[in-house]
């Protein structure tokens, strides 16, 4: 499970995202990003951050560590600004926190050597998550002391926003020419062998078992959350063994 925190001050909105995440405090003295259940996509893009975060950091990758935030939504009350206020007042109960990565510069692709190792690994894993959200325009990508920090995975996995059509969208083809990382010849053979045997049915029921079961309440056609999270699971972990043969846009 993740850690539960409660947040306890609303510091300041991140006007750079679309979704307005903010910068809160929490009850254990931290300092998190926090995405609102009362957001655009709601509550399915904070799904997407628990299953791609706690997926990526198993396979190594760096991301910032996951906690909920409890909120009430009475922290609106200090807020000048009138669309933060009612997105907070929307956002009251089981909100995501992302730790924050103070001094953390976003990635400049001009300024800042990849390996075609880390690269591949990367390219890799968007690929299988099917992520759009990290190209050139927007990588989504942050840099601190020499090291690349992988953030925002809400615009992944398509397929859980039409889980009639889930099985056809999975196995769609990857398209990585926008891809922030493509002009580093990522190395992704060597990334789909180093990488797709450890996703495993086992690591993927871990990886479900943290999202938090209010997410999952209520979806059509599912009996229960744990019926779900084995959806969540399963075009992973088929698509963990052909992705690499359907990543297109890179040489
Ligand atoms: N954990 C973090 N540590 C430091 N800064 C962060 C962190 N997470 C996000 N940020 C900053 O906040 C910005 C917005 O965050 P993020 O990209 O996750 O939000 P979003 O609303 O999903 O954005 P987008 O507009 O890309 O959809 C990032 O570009 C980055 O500058
Ligand atoms: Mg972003």
């Amino acid at each position: 499970m993740l850690k539960e925190l409660t947040a306890t001050r609303f510091v300041t909105p991140l006007r750079e995202g679309g979704s307005l995440p903010g910068l809160v405090e929490a009850d254990d003295r931290g300092t998190y990003v926090m995405k609102f259940t009362g957001a655009g996509q709601g509550r399915k893009t904070l799904v997407a951050e628990v299953v791609c975060g706690g997926l990526a950091r198993r396979l190594g990758l760096r991301v910032p560590d996951l906690v909920t935030l409890d909120l009430d939504p009475v922290l609106s009350l200090g807020e000048p600004d009138q669309e933060v206020q009612e997105l907070l007042k929307r956002s009251g109960g089981t909100n995501l926190g992302m730790g924050f990565l103070s001094r953390a510069l976003g990635f400049d692709p001009l300024a800042f050597e990849v390996s075609p190792e880390e690269a591949g690994r990367v390219v890799w894993f968007d690929a299988l998550v099917n992520n759009v959200d990290r190209s050139w325009r927007n990588p989504n990508l942050l840099v601190r002391d020499g090291d690349l920090w992988l953030i925002d995975h809400g615009a992944t996995m398509i397929w859980h926003h039409n889980w009639s059509g889930a099985r056809a969208l999975a196995d769609r083809a990857y398209d990585a020419s926008d891809h922030a990382l493509a002009p580093f010849a990522p190395d992704v053979a060597s990334a789909a062998a180093e990488l797709a045997p450890r996703v495993t049915e086992d690591l993927l029921a871990e990886v479900t078992a943290e999202i938090p079961e209010v997410w999952l309440a209520d979806e059509p056609g599912f009996e229960s959350a744990d019926a779900l999270r084995r959806a969540y699971a399963e075009p992973l972990l088929t698509r963990a063994a052909v992705v690499h043969d359907r990543i297109e846009g890179i040489k």
